[in-house]
C-alpha cells in the first residue's frame, strides 16, 4: 500500500484513478472483504455465522459498538432503537405532496433528507450523545419511512410501528397488516426478512457508503449524509440491481431464451448486462449470494411456493458460469441475484426491493459515518481531476463573438 498523501506533499503529484479501482479512501475496522476467496467479515465474524446464528439487532450493535452484545446490552440496544421508531407526525404530511405513482426510492430521498428539519437535537456532529441519538433515530425510523412510502403508493392508511415486535416483524407489520389487528406474522417470513437485513448491513467502501462518508466529511449532519447514501444506492449498478434482476428474469421469461440474453450481455455494442452478476471486489462467489440462494430455497419450500423464476435464475447462473466470457472476467452472482426472488416470495413489490436494501444498509452507513467523524485529524474528502478543457484564453466581448 502506497500512502500517496506523502507522495503529493513531496512532489505535488497525485494519482489518477477514475472509479477508484485502486484507491483506499479511509481506514476502517468495520468490514473486511477478501474478494479473491469470497470472504466477508464484520468486525472479524463471518457473514455466514452472523446470518445463521445472530439477528439484525445484534449485527447493528456489532457494527456500531465493535462487539456482539451481552444479553443485557442487547436488551438496552433494542430498547434504544424501538424508542425512536415513530416518525414526527408532520413528516407524514410530506407523503401527500408526492404523486402516488412516485418510485418509493424517490420518496425515501426526500423524507430521509427531511429528517434534519425535525430532529435538531441530534444534528451536532461534535457531540457524542447527539451522534448516538441520530444513529438510533436513523436505524429506527428507516423501516417506518419505507413502509409509509409503500402504504402511500397503494392508497392504504399508514400502520404505526409496534414496539412489541422485533425489527423485522415490525417492518412486515407496517408493510402488510391490513386490517392491522388480524395480521399474523409467519416466523419463516420474519426470519427471512431479518436475514436479508443482516446480509445487506454493511459492505465497506461501496458507492453509497463512500457517498455518505464524502458528504459527512464536510461536516454535514447525519440525516443529510444518509439521504445522500439513499440517492447513491438507487442506481442499477448498485442497490437498484435487485429490482433490475427480477425485471430481467421476467423479461427472459423462459429458459430457452437464456442463451440469447447471455449473448447480449457479452456484446460490447449492447448496453445490456446480466444484472446480479459481477462485483468490483468479489472475483469469486459473493458469500452473501450463497446464503441468499439457500434462504431462497428454504422460504419457497416453507411457504409452499413454486416460483419458476428460481429455476430460471439457477439455469441462468449455470449457463453463465460455464461460459468462457463470465469465467475469464470472474463474473459471479452477487447478493442481488437471489434476493429479489426471496423478496417477491415475502410479498414485496419490485419497486420496494431497493428500499429494503436502504433500510438494511442504514446501520452500515451510520457506523461508517460515526467511525469517520470520531477519527482524529479527519479531513474533508476532496479528490483532484485531470483537466481536459481549453487552456487560458482571452475574453471575447459579446458583440465580437460569432
Ligand atoms: N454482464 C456482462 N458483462 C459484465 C457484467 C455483467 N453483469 N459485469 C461486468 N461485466 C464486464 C464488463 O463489460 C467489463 O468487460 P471488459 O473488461 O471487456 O470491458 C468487465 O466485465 C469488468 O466490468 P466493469 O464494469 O469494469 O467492472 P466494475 O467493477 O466497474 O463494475 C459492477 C462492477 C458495476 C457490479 C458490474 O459488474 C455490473 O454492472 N454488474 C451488474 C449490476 C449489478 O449486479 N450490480 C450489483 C452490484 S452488488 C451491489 O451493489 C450490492
Amino acid at each position: 500500500v502506497i500512502d500517496v498523501r506523502k507522495l503529493y506533499a513531496q512532489t505535488g503529484h497525485f494519482t489518477y484513478d477514475p472509479g477508484f479501482t485502486s484507491t483506499g479512501s479511509c481506514e476502517s475496522g468495520l468490514t473486511y472483504i477478501d474478494g479473491d476467496v469470497g470472504q466477508l467479515l464484520h468486525r472479524g465474524y463471518s457473514i455466514e455465522d452472523l446470518a445463521e446464528k445472530s439477528d439484525f439487532m445484534e449485527v447493528c450493535h456489532l457494527l456500531l459498538n465493535g462487539e456482539l452484545p451481552t444479553p443485557k446490552e442487547k436488551e438496552k440496544f433494542v430498547h434504544d432503537v424501538t424508542y425512536h421508531t415513530m416518525l414526527h407526525e408532520q413528516l407524514a404530511n410530506f407523503y401527500r405532496g408526492f404523486r402516488r405513482d412516485a418510485h418509493p426510492m424517490a420518496i425515501m430521498c426526500g423524507v430521509v433528507g427531511g429528517l434534519s428539519a425535525f430532529y435538531h437535537d441530534s444534528t451536532d456532529i461534535h457531540d457524542e450523545h447527539q451522534r448516538m441519538v441520530a444513529s438510533f433515530r436513523l436505524i429506527a425510523k428507516m423501516p417506518t419511512i419505507a413502509a409509509m412510502a409503500y402504504k402511500y403508493s397503494v392508497g392504504q392508511p399508514f400502520n404505526y410501528p409496534r414496539n412489541d415486535l422485533s425489527y423485522a416483524e415490525n417492518f412486515l407489520y407496517m408493510m402488510f397488516a391490513v386490517p392491522a389487528e388480524e395480521y399474523v406474522i409467519s416466523p419463516t417470513v420474519a426470519r427471512a426478512m431479518d436475514r436479508i437485513f443482516i446480509l445487506h448491513a454493511d459492505h465497506e467502501q461501496n458507492a453509497s457508503t463512500s457517498t455518505v462518508r464524502l458528504a459527512g466529511s464536510s461536516g454535514a449532519n447525519p440525516f443529510a449524509c444518509i439521504a445522500a447514501g439513499v440517492a447513491s444506492l438507487w442506481g442499477p449498478a448498485h442497490g437498484g440491481a435487485n429490482e433490475a434482476v427480477l425485471n430481467m428474469l421476467q423479461q427472459i421469461g423462459h429458459k430457452d431464451n437464456i442463451p440469447e440474453f447471455i449473448e447480449r450481455a457479452k456484446d460490447k455494442d449492447d448496453p445490456f448486462r446480466l444484472m446480479g452478476f459481477g462485483h468490483r471486489v468479489y472475483k469469486n462467489y459473493d458469500p452473501r449470494a450463497k446464503v441468499m440462494q439457500k434462504s431462497c430455497h428454504e422460504v419457497l419450500e416453507e411457504l409452499n411456493l413454486d416460483d419458476p423464476l428460481l429455476e430460471l435464475a439457477m439455469e441462468l447462473e449455470k449457463l453463465a458460469l460455464s461460459d468462457p466470457y463470465f469465467v475469464e472476467k470472474k463474473l459471479f452472482p452477487n447478493v442481488d441475484f437471489y434476493s429479489g426472488i426471496v423478496l417477491k416470495a415475502l410479498g414485496f413489490p419490485t419497486s420496494m426491493f431497493t428500499v429494503l436494501f436502504a433500510v438494511a444498509r442504514t446501520v452500515g452507513w451510520v457506523a461508517q459515518w460515526k467511525e469517520m467523524i470520531e477519527e482524529p485529524g479527519q479531513k474533508i474528502g476532496r479528490p483532484r481531476q485531470l483537466y481536459t478543457g481549453p487552456t487560458a484564453r482571452d475574453y471575447v466581448p459579446l458583440e465580437k463573438r460569432g
